[in-house]
């Protein structure tokens, strides 16, 4: 390539990007303004649903003539456009926090906002850990065959526990209940002599499979736990997984029978040497209908066993959550990944391993709750039918000082130090009815929890106003009127040639340079001259490409007073009598004068000047005189 032909080419691609970056330009500008203004808007709600960016404006003859989607658009460009700020609707973000009596574990725990569509607000929820809390724990125990070992060992260390655990709470309480499965085919063997001995074929009594049976409210009197572990036997059942899930919803929900104290810090021990069945496995035994998530026990036992699924894991992760629950999973070797596989889907869970004959159970059982309290965690949820319209951000800020970005949770929380959590939430769309939406904010294990009411602002405020009522059905019609209406002054073009006349009213077109408009299309905000961003200044309207100005202003561009009144000096004459006053300001006559009065002029008051006039006449007087 000759150099000549290369510095073309280039100065040709140079051209071209030139060009497509400016188209690139003009594409974003264009698509950023006009989401409020794109045509199609007829009411202040659709307006306020397009984005937060967007107003609706309701003075009433505001761009009479033109189409209502002109009253939505940004609100500079409605007071460009010369819309009174006192008409416009615009959506705000507003938060109300309710107060928290003193002496709560989280703060706030009732807070309402205001939240348009497009927009978020962010909440901080305060959430302290008191030093020494009453603790229920429940001794959840599978007691298939295998588990023999085990509750043997119960049934000496529970008060041993007990003692250890006083240390670490106020008022330590126990219960007990025992599971297996379902006694249904194929978990069990379902030959006559099997089912009320499962151990027949080991040549031993044992008691009949259940999927769960409540034993022992929560109590502090070890004497009696320790009355209810000697009754205990093992069962059995022929498959592995066993049915923990039934046990751990039912021990949950089951509050009354249960016992669990609203104060205290609430632990479910579950004690297993076997995974556990999930919802779907029920579909083995013919069980179809899902788990309701209810509590359904009857003399402590589980009614509902042979006639619900399993619960899914997310159902119940909710109910421990929604109980303040955390689960302690005290496993054998063999099963301990399958539940630390599990753990992270069940909110506060903890997973330790148990010993050969449960030798280490103590310690587990402490291990667990120091950790358990230290861990400090909030859970959001938003109600389910709406949740999809909600997103949600969690940052906790740890006493530490370090927040780790996007994280909900602070381990390693000492007693009395309090850890906040920054919660912002955003509204992607407005829900179809006009009602609040609740937003859960629930710290792990705690039985206080934050309620943010979120009332989305889809509707505007303004709607007596008749700028802001909805389109009304069109003009009546009425034949005799003809055109004339439509006509300026009754001779004119119809509608000014920019629009059409429509049963005696002119439906001012659509113009790609701005917005025609008035009873007879005869005004636009493009043909006259701009001033400070605003078509004849904001003091006028343009009527066939000329500004008319509003009272008080004139001009090309209205932009200077009518009155003279600028122009008075303070002696009360019109420019120091000595000019004139154009477009608010004096202009001077006399080349000698200046300032903004014209009241400047040296060289006006010496005395011949004062009495120039005086010699002239006289002068004359006497010539006249010596002529006569
Ligand atoms: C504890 O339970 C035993 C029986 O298990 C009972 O005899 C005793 O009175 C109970 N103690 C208290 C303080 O309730
Ligand atoms: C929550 O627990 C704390 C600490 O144990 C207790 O003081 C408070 O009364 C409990 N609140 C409710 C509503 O039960
Ligand atoms: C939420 O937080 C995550 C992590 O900090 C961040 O990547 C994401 O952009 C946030 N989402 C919104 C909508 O702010
Ligand atoms: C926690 O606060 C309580 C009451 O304010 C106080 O008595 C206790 O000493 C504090 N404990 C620690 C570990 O700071
Ligand atoms: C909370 O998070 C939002 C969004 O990430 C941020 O704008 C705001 O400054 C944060 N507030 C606090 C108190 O950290």
């Amino acid at each position: 390539m000759t150099s000549w032909l290369r510095r073309y080419c280039n100065l040709i691609l140079h051209r071209l990007l030139l060009a497509v970056l400016a188209c690139v330009v003009i594409e974003t500008s264009h698509s950023d303004e006009n989401i409020c203004s794109l045509p199609g808007v007829l009411s202040c709600n659709e307006c306020l649903s397009r984005g937060p960016q967007c107003a609706w404006c309701f003075q009433e003859g505001f761009l009479d003539g033109a189409s209502r989607a002109q009253r939505c658009n940004t609100l500079p460009n409605l007071q460009k456009k010369g819309c009174a700020v006192e008409f416009v609707e615009q959506a705000t973000v507003t938060l109300k926090v309710n107060p928290t009596p003193p002496g709560r574990q989280v703060a706030p725990q009732d807070v309402t906002v205001q939240l348009p569509p497009g927009t978020e607000v962010s909440v901080t929820v305060e959430v302290k850990q008191l030093e020494l809390y009453p603790v229920d724990m429940y001794y959840l125990v599978d007691v298939s065959a295998s588990m023999q070992d085990n509750l043997n060992r119960l049934k000496t260390v529970g008060t041993g526990l007990s003692h250890r655990m006083r240390d670490y709470s106020s008022d330590f309480r126990v219960g007990f209940g025992s599971f297996v499965d379902k006694p249904v085919s194929p978990y069990i063997n379902v030959h006559p002599s099997k089912v009320s001995n499962p151990c027949f074929d080991f040549k031993m009594q044992c008691r009949p499979t259940h999927g769960f049976m409540h034993m022992l409210s929560m109590t502090d009197n070890t004497t009696e736990f320790t009355r209810i572990m000697l009754q205990q036997g093992i069962s059995g059942n022929m498959d592995t997984p066993e049915g923990g899930f039934d046990a751990m919803l039912q021990a949950a929900v089951c509050q009354r029978d249960i016992g669990w104290r609203p104060e205290a810090k609430r632990l479910l021990l579950v004690m297993t040497d076997q995974p556990s069945h999930l919802a779907l496995d029920s579909k083995l035994a013919g069980i179809v209908v899902p788990h309701d998530g209810n509590c359904h026990l009857d003399s402590g036992g589980y009614t509902r066993s042979t006639s619900m699924e399993y619960p899914t894991i997310g159902q119940l992760a909710e109910k421990l959550l929604e109980n303040s629950i955390h689960s302690i999973f005290a496993v054998e070797h063999g099963q301990y990944k399958w539940y630390e596989d599990l753990a992270p889907f069940l909110p506060g869970a903890y997973v330790g391993k148990l010993q050969a004959k449960a030798s280490n159970l103590k310690d587990l059982v402490v291990e667990a709750y120091k950790k358990l309290l230290s861990d400090v965690e909030v859970e959001v949820g938003v109600q389910d039918q709406h949740a999809h319209r909600f997103w949600v951000n969690v940052t906790a800020v740890c006493p530490t000082g370090s927040a780790p970005s996007g994280l909900n949770k602070c381990s390693g929380v000492q007693p009395n130090q309090t850890v906040f959590f920054n919660i912002t939430i955003g509204m992607k769309d407005c829900p179809s009815a006009p009602e609040d939406v609740l937003i859960f904010i629930r710290p792990v294990g705690f039985n206080e929890s934050s309620v943010v009411r979120v009332r989305p602002t889809c509707h505007c405020s303004c709607g007596g106003q008749p700028g802001c009522q909805d389109e009304l059905e069109g003009p009546e019609c009425n034949e005799a009127s003809g055109d004339v209406g439509c006509r300026l002054d009754g001779t004119g073009a119809v509608c000014s040639g920019r629009g059409e006349c429509v049963c005696g009213h002119c439906i001012c077109e659509a113009s790609s340079l701005g917005t025609v408009h008035g009873t007879h299309c005869e005004l636009d905000d493009f043909s006259c001259p701009y001033r400070q961003g605003r078509v004849c200044g904001g003091r006028g309207d343009c009527v066939s490409a000329a500004c008319r100005c509003h009272s008080g202003w004139t001009g090309d561009s209205c932009q200077c007073p009518a009155s003279t009144e600028p122009c008075l000096s303070p002696d009360g004459r019109l420019c120091s009598g000595r000019g004139r006053c154009v477009c608010g300001r004096c202009e001077c006559d006399d080349p000698w004068s200046s300032g903004r009065f014209c009241e400047k002029c040296p060289t006006c008051d010496r005395s011949c000047q004062s009495h120039w006039k005086c010699v002239d006449c006289h002068l004359s007087k006497g010539l006249l005189e010596g002529n006569a």
